[in-house]
């Protein structure tokens, strides 16, 4: 098993079940035209978003993580008409990309993109009573992903449905000798979840483009 197999196989799915997007292209073009690390989900990975937003009929989506907006096209790309996407970015440079990024792909009425440290924009939204959401994708920086599941929880209703990017890190996570910031992190995650009585959850891994990496993937279901 090799990374060349992994994203030739990528290729490959992506070539038969992915219909061409001309803003999805022009948003992934313009995030490397304007120097942003290569680290959005893969096509796929995105149509799975997607289908999840639509599967789960989702009418008010949040995302942790903007970058470029791709993913949060992605999300969209599953909303019906009326419904809305918080996206949040700490970077403002990143953010003026993925905002031109949404508006050519016509979704600038549908996503609210808000800049700062997202713990920060968290707890304001809370604050100010903004209502559960139905999906939360997290996928900003994985230090802070136990500080984001414990607002993600503030923020849910019974049924909202939870996904967790990069919770797999090519095996860092399971290796005693890794103390990188990203993989504490990322345990801390898993630990919270598995402490948490309101949160069904698992956890998958994935290979293709961007690696040996994995999601995770929950359901609230109860508020007390
Ligand atoms: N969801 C994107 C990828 C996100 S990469 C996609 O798949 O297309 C992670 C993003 O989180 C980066 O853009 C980074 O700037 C942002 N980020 C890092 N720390 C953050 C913080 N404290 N608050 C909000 N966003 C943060
Ligand atoms: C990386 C990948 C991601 O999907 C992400 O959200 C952040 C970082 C990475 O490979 O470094
Ligand atoms: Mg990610």
């Amino acid at each position: 098993m090799s990374q060349e197999l992994w994203t030739a196989v990528d290729e490959y799915i992506c070539e038969r079940l992915l219909a061409p997007d001309s803003a999805l292209d022009a948003a992934a073009a313009a995030s490397e035209a304007a120097g942003l690390p290569p680290i959005a989900v893969t096509a796929n990975q995105g149509k799975l978003l997607e289908l999840l937003v639509r599967i789960h009929g989702a009418q008010r989506v949040l995302e942790l993580g903007t970058l470029g907006g791709y993913s949060t096209i992605w999300l969209a790309r599953g909303l019906p008409a009326g419904a809305r996407l918080v996206t949040l970015e700490l970077d403002p440079g990143y953010a003026a990309v993925a905002s031109e990024n949404i508006a050519r792909a016509g979704l600038s009425g549908v996503i609210d993109l808000r800049v700062g440290p997202a713990l920060e924009t968290l707890a304001a939204m809370h604050a100010d009573g903004e209502e559960p959401f139905d999906l939360i994708f997290i996928d900003a920086d994985k230090q802070n992903y136990p500080g984001y599941l414990e607002w993600s929880l503030k923020l849910s209703r019974p049924g909202t449905v939870l996904i967790g990017d990069n919770v797999v890190r090519a095996g860092g996570i399971i290796d005693p000798a890794n103390d990188d910031a990203v993989v504490q992190g990322v345990r801390g995650f898993y630990e919270l979840l598995a402490d948490e009585p309101r949160v069904d959850a698992t956890a998958v891994q994935t290979v293709g483009g961007k690696g040996h990496d994995g999601f995770a993937l929950g359901i609230f279901n109860r508020r007390d």
